[in-house]
Parts: C-alpha cells; sequence; structure tokens
C-alpha cells in the first residue's frame, strides 16, 4: 500500500502493481505544507480522493476521514464516511484510534455498508494528547493496549488494521492475534503488509529544509526529488541561455499543451 493525492501520483502506484492505495490525511502535509495532519478538510479530501480515483482504476482506494470529523460521536462518523466513497468514489475509509467510543464509529460506518480500515499505535489525529510523532507500545501495557485496540477493531467489522510505529514484536503480536489483515509503517516487517506515503518513500524532499517531514524508518526507494529539482534547473538555466526553444521546437512539433488535440 502506498499513499496518492492527486491523478499523477495515483496513476503511477496503479502502475507499479500496488495492490492498495491510501488517499492520506498525510496530504495536509506533504501537499499542503501544514506540520501535522490536523488542518485538512473533509472537503479537501474529497478533491484529493476524485482525482486518485480518476488515475488509478485498478488498486483498492482508502480514503482518511479527516480529523474533526467523526469523533462526536458513531452516528457522527456515519456521514463523512457516506461522503467519501459516494462523492470521492473511493472503495473504504480508513479511521484512526481504538479507544471504545472509536471501535463504536468503525461498527457503525462497517454496518452501514462501508468497509473501514483501523489505525493504531501513533494516530498522527491525536499528536496533541500523544505529545508528538512518537513511537507507541513501547511499555507491556502500551504493547496491550495496541493488540488488544487491534483486536476490538476486528471485532466491530474492520477488513484490515494499520499498525503505525509499533515495536516489531508487538506488531507481530498483533498479527498473530488478528484474523484480518496489519498494515505496517515503522512497525517492522513481520506485518501482513506495508505502507509508505509517496513522498518520503520516492524521496521527494530531499533539500535540508524540508527533512522534518520524512520520518527516520522511511527508507527512501528513489530520489524524485533531486531529480525533478535537477530538471527544472537545466530547463531554467536553458531559458536564461535562450537554448530553449530550439529550433526541434517549433510550433508545429512541440505545439502548446492547450493546442494539443487528443487522437
Ligand atoms: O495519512 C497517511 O499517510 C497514513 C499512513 C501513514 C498510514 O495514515
Ligand atoms: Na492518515
Amino acid at each position: 500500500m502506498v499513499t496518492a493525492y492527486d491523478y499523477s501520483s495515483a496513476v503511477h502506484v496503479d502502475s507499479a502493481g500496488i495492490d492498495l492505495i491510501l488517499v492520506g490525511d498525510s496530504a495536509a502535509m506533504v501537499a499542503h505544507g501544514h506540520d501535522n495532519t490536523l488542518p485538512i478538510s473533509l472537503d479537501l479530501m474529497l478533491q484529493h480522493c476524485r482525482a486518485v480515483v480518476r488515475g488509478a482504476p485498478r488498486p483498492l482506494i482508502v480514503g482518511d476521514l479527516p480529523f474533526g470529523s467523526y469523533e462526536a460521536s458513531p452516528a457522527q462518523a456515519v456521514e463523512p464516511a457516506v461522503r467519501l466513497v459516494k462523492e470521492g468514489g473511493v472503495d473504504a475509509v480508513k479511521m484512526e484510534g481504538g479507544a471504545p467510543s472509536r471501535v463504536s464509529a468503525a461498527k457503525a460506518i462497517v454496518e452501514a455498508g462501508i468497509a473501514v480500515m483501523g489505525h493504531v499505535g501513533l494516530t498522527p489525529q491525536a499528536i496533541s494528547v500523544l505529545g508528538g510523532f512518537r513511537a507507541q507500545g513501547k511499555t507491556v501495557d502500551g504493547a496491550l493496549k495496541v493488540v488488544e485496540a487491534a483486536l476490538a477493531l476486528q471485532e466491530a467489522g474492520c477488513f484490515a488494521v494499520v499498525l503505525e510505529c509499533v515495536p516489531s514484536p508487538v506488531a507481530a503480536a498483533a498479527t498473530q492475534a488478528l484474523q484480518i489483515p496489519t498494515i505496517g509503517i515503522g512497525a517492522g516487517s513481520l506485518c501482513s503488509g506495508q505502507v509508505l506515503v509517496y513522498h518520503d518513500l520516492l524521496g521527494m524532499f530531499q533539500s535540508p529544509n524540508h527533512s522534518k517531514v520524512t520520518p527516520k524508518f522511511c527508507k527512501q526507494f528513489g530520489n524524485a526529488g533531486a531529480v525533478i529539482t535537477k530538471a527544472l534547473t537545466e530547463y531554467r538555466e536553458h531559458v536564461e541561455a535562450r537554448s530553449f526553444p530550439d529550433a526541434a521546437c517549433t510550433p508545429s512539433r512541440c505545439p502548446a499543451r492547450t493546442l494539443m488535440t487528443s487522437p
């Protein structure tokens, strides 16, 4: 599983043969430049979902319920979930937390006919009470809490659970205990599957200015940020030197995008 937020990232993820796409509320950070995931609205999530759905016909697409849209009550949680499916076009929704009220919310959404992915361990929407982006489940009590929350979400009808930033043995224990798949991020290799943020895995933010948005646990599988910056720099240099456009790029051979006609 990989996140995507727009048409082009969805095309890339689909083309790579990845099974699931998460339209994550991490969009707040990597697409909108916020320091955490809290500010993104349901309306903005719906825009991201629609763009991703257009670009990725094959993978299962999961949309994040944004902070503030589902915490008040199980009944409140159904409405934004319905909108993500009906207006956003996603196949399933993801919600954070494993406290009893959240488990009831998951159950209510499943009963409304919508598949729910749970998310326990480090739940970034609770950064205010967690005191920062910190690993969870590091004490015996904490580890039990993670496994029990995952079991309760399974009982509520969730089809999978994300385990974020918990020690590998805790993720392994949860994966053993559950019948539904676990999807790990910063949780070791013993989960059923893995998820990473598109921008993080591609190395999109390589400038020191942006290091805060790439978590320590994320392996960069590419240098997309460096490739993009190099191409943009070359373009600027060629324009400044007037070596672009060259003779080969005559209007007939290099038409402006707006003049293109579809075949
Ligand atoms: O929003 C997101 O990208 C996520 C994943 C990190 C699991 O929730
Ligand atoms: Na998220």
